[in-house]
């Protein structure tokens, strides 16, 4: 197998050059200050992690590409849709999104409000064309499964909890579990078991993806909190110790540094067990476990 940054660049260059397309195919009748923001917003960086997780799982079940590329990009338009409005002044107040100005910055808060409104909607409309999917039962179960996973039982109902504890204070080790398991895991669980669902993987294989995305997504987490106390500008192209200053609970403020390195590790060995049912080609999986959470120790 490549290395994982050579996999990663590879799923980049695919995926961005999709939502481009799929995007482009949007604009008509566009006012092109909405379109510029949504393009704005996921032309200025990101890892593609979603994107890669949709790829990689798809490869288990030999989907076709060009179908789990149109998947990747519908979740990429969604993630970016969450960054947009959490970056908002009514939200984190961010003015500096993957190290240039966030959207509302950008453009103006109305704008970015409807740039993420249009690429959440978009994200279905990708999900439900038959291009990416030739059997609709298909495509309703992955709009399904997108939906439950950015809704009020996934990354709303995370950044609602997020946005309340702030205001609270409240500290607890399991109320702040459930808060990043909604706000973050949900959307990694999503979109591991894309590719389960592309390819009518087996209960057993859609469970195992399931977990290691949960456990997973848990440990980048809170991976992204230690850096939010310990990393440097560059790396995070976000506002260090940024979470101090909103007084936000995470795992660090409870369990101090090392505590909470330990957990994350104990995360990433958990979710790679979860992947013994699959052999070499999940290999790409397993490293990206350890990649993205390997930077805090
Ligand atoms: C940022 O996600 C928000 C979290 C859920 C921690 P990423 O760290 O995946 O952001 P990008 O897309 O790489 O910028
Ligand atoms: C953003 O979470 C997560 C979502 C939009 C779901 P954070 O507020 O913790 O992440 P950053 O630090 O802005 O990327
Ligand atoms: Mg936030
Ligand atoms: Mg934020």
């Amino acid at each position: 197998m490549s290395d994982l940054p050579t996999l990663l660049a590879e799923c980049t260059t695919v995926v961005d050059e999709i939502m481009d397309v799929i995007l482009l195919s949007q604009t008509k009748d566009t006012e092109m200050r909405l379109f510029e923001a949504m393009r704005y917003s996921y032309t200025t960086g990101g890892k593609r992690l979603r994107p890669f997780l949709v790829t990689h799982s798809s490869a288990l079940f030999s989907v076709d590409q060009r179908c789990a590329a149109r998947v990747a990009a519908a979740v990429e338009f969604m993630h970016t849709y969450s960054l947009i409005h959490d970056d908002l002044p009514a939200m984190d107040n961010a003015d500096i999104r993957r190290g240039k100005p966030s959207c509302h910055r950008q453009f103006d808060e109305a704008t970015a409000i409807l740039a993420g409104d249009a690429l959440q909607a978009l994200a279905f409309e990708v999900l439900t064309a038959p291009e990416t999917h030739v059997d609709p039962a298909v495509r309703v179960e992955l709009v399904r499964g997108l939906s439950q996973a950015a809704g009020v039982n996934g990354m709303c109902g995370g950044q609602m909890i997020d946005l309340l504890a702030e205001r609270t204070g409240e500290l607890n080790i399991s109320k702040i579990t459930r808060l990043q398991h909604l706000k973050t895991s949900k959307m990694f669980a999503f979109s591991s078991v894309a590719g389960s669902i592309l390819g009518k993987g087996s209960h057993r294989s859609y469970m195992a993806l399931h977990n290691f995305a949960q456990d997973f997504g848990l440990a980048f987490q809170i991976a992204d909190d230690l850096l939010d106390v310990e990393g440097d500008r560059k790396k995070l192209c976000n506002s260090v110790g940024q979470n101090v200053v909103d007084g936000k609970a995470t795992f660090v403020s409870v369990l101090g540094v090392e505590r909470t390195r330990a957990h994350v590790s104990l995360l990433v060995d958990n979710a790679i067990t979860q992947l013994e049912v699959f052999d070499e080609v999940a290999d790409p999986l397993r490293e990206a476990a350890h990649y993205f959470t390997n930077s805090i120790n």
